[in-house]
C-alpha cells in the first residue's frame, strides 16, 4: 500500500488493478497519507485559494430517465420549472455583484433550451460580464450544438461520465442512453476547445471497487480540466429510493486520489458532499478539493431542483450562501478568491 501511494504521488499513474487495491484495502493510514500528499501538491499549485462558481439551476424539465435522478421524466411528483432568459441573466448580474466570475448554467435536458435560446443567454452574459467564464452543464447535445454554443462564448462544459464501465452504465440508465454516446460527447467537447469536466457518483447502486478503479483510470487518461465527484444520495421518487447514500469517507479518499492523479485538476467539494455531512464540503477541501459551487438560483425554485433528497442551500439567498461558504473556508484556513479560476496548466 505504502509503495503504491508513493508511486501514485510521483508518477501520477497506476494500473487499474492497483487503483482497485488502493481503494479496496484503504484504511485510516492510507487515507491520511494520501490526504497529506494531495494537500501538499494542491498548495504548490493553488496555495490556499478556493475557487467559487455560481450555480444557476435553469430548468428541472428533463427528457432523460436516469434511474438515480429526481428530475427523471418518469417522476410525476417532480415540480417542473424553467427560468426565463431574463431571469438567468438577472442571476448572473446578481452573482457578478457578489464577486462571482464564473457562472455554471445547469439543467435537465430540456428541449426549450434550443441552441438559439441557450446561445442567446450565453452571449448576453458574456456581453455584460466579459471577464467571466460561462460553464454549461446541460447534458448530451449534438456536436453541432456544442460547437455553436462554444462560438457563442461558452468556455467550459460539465458532463459527468457517471461511470467508466459500460455494464455499470447500463444499470444506472434507461436503454435509450448509452455509455458510447456519453464518451463521444466528452471527446467532442474537448475537440471543440472547451475546458471539460467529467465525474461520477460515489456509492451509486451496483458500483463495485473495480468500477471505481476504471473511473480513476479514465480520469488519468482523459485528464479533464474539472472533475465532479460526490456521494450518491437516494431520491424518494426514483427506483433507487431504497439504496444507501455514498459515504463521506470514500468520497474524501477519492478526492485525494484524483488530486494526485492530475495535480492541476479543478475539483469541487460538491453540494451532495455537504448534504450527507454538515461539514462535508470542508472535509472535501481538506482532502484535496479546491472549488465550491454556491447556489445562485432564485430561492423560489431551489427546492424544485431536487436531484436527491434533503439537498442543502435551498432556503438561503445567494448572498447568504456565498457568505456562509466564505466563513466555512476561512475557518479551515482557506480563502475564496474572486477570479475566473481557470486550471493552471504549467506544472
Ligand atoms: N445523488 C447524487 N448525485 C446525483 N446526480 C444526479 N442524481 C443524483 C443523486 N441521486 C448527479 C449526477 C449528475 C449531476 C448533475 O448530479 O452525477 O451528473
Ligand atoms: Fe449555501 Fe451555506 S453554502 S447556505
Amino acid at each position: 500500500m505504502y509503495s503504491l501511494i508513493q508511486k501514485l504521488a510521483t508518477t501520477h499513474s497506476l494500473m487499474v488493478d492497483e487503483y482497485e487495491f488502493l481503494v479496496a484495502n484503504r484504511n485510516d493510514d492510507s487515507a491520511k497519507l494520501l490526504r497529506n500528499y494531495a494537500v501538499k501538491v494542491r498548495r504548490e499549485i493553488y496555495g490556499q485559494d478556493v475557487f467559487v462558481r455560481g450555480l444557476i439551476e435553469i430548468s428541472s424539465f428533463c427528457r432523460n430517465d436516469c434511474l438515480y435522478c429526481g428530475l427523471r421524466r418518469s417522476n410525476s411528483h417532480c415540480e417542473r420549472y424553467r427560468l426565463t432568459p431574463d431571469e438567468i441573466i438577472a442571476c448572473s448580474d446578481e452573482g457578478y455583484e457578489l464577486g462571482f466570475r464564473t457562472f455554471v448554467l445547469q439543467g435537465g435536458e430540456d428541449s426549450y433550451f434550443t441552441d438559439d435560446v441557450l446561445g442567446g443567454i450565453v452571449r448576453a452574459i458574456k456581453a455584460r460580464h466579459s471577464d467571466c467564464a460561462v460553464t454549461l452543464s446541460m447534458g448530451e447535445r449534438s456536436r453541432e450544438s456544442y460547437e455553436f454554443l462554444r462560438v457563442c462564448g461558452a468556455d467550459r462544459y460539465l458532463l459527468r461520465h457517471e461511470t467508466a464501465s459500460p455494464e455499470h452504465y447500463a444499470k444506472l440508465h434507461p436503454p435509450e442512453m448509452s455509455y458510447d454516446n456519453r464518451m463521444k460527447c466528452l471527446h467532442e467537447l474537448r475537440e471543440l476547445g472547451y475546458a471539460v469536466g467529467c465525474g461520477f457518483m460515489v456509492g451509486s447502486p451496483y458500483q463495485t471497487v473495480k468500477d471505481i478503479a476504471r473511473d480513476l483510470k479514465f480520469i488519468e487518461e482523459f485528464r479533464p480540466e474539472m472533475c465532479g465527484i460526490g456521494p450518491f444520495i437516494p431520491h424518494k421518487d426514483t427506483p433507487f429510493h431504497d439504496y444507501p447514500s455514498g459515504t463521506l469517507e470514500l468520497t474524501c479518499y477519492l478526492l485525494s486520489v484524483i488530486r494526485l492523479i492530475y495535480p492541476p485538476v479543478l475539483l469541487p467539494a460538491t453540494t451532495a458532499l455537504g448534504t450527507i455531512n454538515p461539514v462535508g464540503r470542508e472535509m472535501g477541501i481538506m482532502s484535496g478539493a479546491n472549488v465550491v459551487m454556491p447556489n445562485l438560483s432564485p430561492v423560489g425554485v431551489r427546492k424544485k431542483y431536487a436531484l436527491y433528497d434533503n439537498k442543502i442551500c435551498t432556503g438561503e439567498e445567494s448572498a447568504q450562501c456565498r457568505e456562509c461558504l466564505n466563513n466555512r473556508m476561512r475557518k479551515i484556513g482557506y480563502e475564496i478568491v474572486t477570479s475566473r479560476g481557470d486550471m493552471k496548466r504549467a506544472v
